[in-house]
């Protein structure tokens, strides 16, 4: 047998680890396993498969980033080409894929990623490429999976800072808004900033008002605490309002967004006369080691993958459910985003600490 592996999307922490736990397990097998590099841009725009031996998975268990490189603009169906003048348009080059990888002699495919990345994934096994995936990304937003690997580790640099923005907050007696990644899901808004002492957490679930907000800043005051946390998730919207986006992206790929953090934090000092500052957290969410957590868990996924190959139980995904990783097809999770439900326990222990949520 001959596996490929691919990581698409934005990196998490945990990818190697996942990778390595492939490339072993499907050595024990007496199966080889290949690199395909930057997505699948290796496959379709250069020569980029690599043989991966155990020598090559040496030492990265505890390595941020993948060693096979990853793109958010590699969508075969979407394929992003440009004209003469530079202009972009898309062409669909799934068949080209599927056709490089037969030439390969590919027998199974392990695909690495998180949402976008899993809809492509099904289109492939819908035109018949035998694959199975493994879900990746540090928002936590895919269904299927009680977890993804990379979000344990995004959580505990997100708190980590909120720790270290309290002491400055303190002494200054400031409001410190922080805005944290997730996409329209406020997994780790709401696990960060509960466990980081946020005083007010706005999550894409609950759309925020921000009188409720201020309110609680003034009632901190007038308790003789002069200042406060504010976390807020990057898809967190007002009441009346809209998602802020950095961009928005041409063709093939999806919106970036961003700017909530700055808006409130204007509001904030416009409406209470306290001194704000923001903090955009950003990518250092995706950096660094995978936690113990997702360590186990990216290795676990991986080798249950190749225990699907084995069993030939393609077109699905491997995921945690209880103690368990079990295998959900992969039409029960595309297209379906996990968010935050709002009867949970997490938000339910999050008002009784008396946090506000913006409503
Ligand atoms: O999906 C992971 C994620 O980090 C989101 O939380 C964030 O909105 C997005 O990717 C950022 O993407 P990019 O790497 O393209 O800036």
């Amino acid at each position: 047998m001959r596996i490929a592996i691919c990581t698409g999307g934005g990196d998490a922490p945990g990818l190697n680890a996942v990778i390595r736990a492939v490339v072993l397990s499907a050595r024990h097998r007496g199966w080889q396993s290949y690199g395909i590099q930057r997505g699948y841009e290796g496959l379709l725009s250069f020569n980029g498969v690599v043989p991966l031996g155990s020598a090559a998975v040496r030492g990265i268990t505890h390595l941020g980033g993948t060693i096979l490189g990853t793109t958010n603009r590699g969508n075969p169906f979407r394929y992003v080409m440009r004209d003469d003048e530079g202009a972009e348009y898309e062409v669909d080059r799934s068949d080209d894929l599927v056709a490089a990888f037969h030439a390969s002699g590919f027998d199974a495919l392990v695909s690495i990623g998180g949402d976008g990345s899993l809809q492509i994934s099904h289109q492939l096994w819908c035109k018949g490429l035998p694959l199975v995936c493994v879900p990746k990304t540090i928002d936590n937003d895919v269904s299927g999976t009680q977890r993804s690997f990379g979000f344990d580790s995004a959580v505990s640099t997100a708190t980590d800072a909120l720790d270290k923005l309290h002491s400055t907050a303190e002494s200054h007696d400031r409001v410190m808004v922080v805005e944290l990644m997730g996409r329209y899901a406020g997994w780790i808004a709401l696990y960060s900033g509960l466990s980081g002492s946020a005083d007010v957490i706005l999550l894409p679930e609950i759309p925020f008002d921000m009188d409720k907000i201020c309110e609680k800043i003034r009632s901190r005051e007038a308790a003789g605490r002069h200042f406060s946390i504010v976390v807020v998730a990057e898809g967190a919207r007002p009441k009346d309002g809209t998602v802020e986006l950095v961009e928005r992206r041409g063709v093939g790929t999806v919106d970036r967004l961003g700017g909530i953090a700055g808006k409130v934090a204007r509001t904030i000092e416009h409406h209470t006369g306290k001194e704000t500052r923001t903090l955009v957290l950003g990518h250092l969410q995706r950096g660094g080691s995978p936690t113990t957590y997702d360590r186990l868990l990216a290795l676990r996924f991986g080798a249950a993958a190749v225990r699907a190959i084995a069993d030939g139980d393609f077109g699905t995904m491997v995921g945690l459910n209880g103690p368990d990783i079990t295998r959900v097809p992969l039409e029960q999770v595309v297209g379906r985003s996990k968010n935050v439900p709002l009867d949970c326990d997490t938000i339910v222990t999050a008002r009784q600490l008396g946090i506000s949520l913006g409503d």
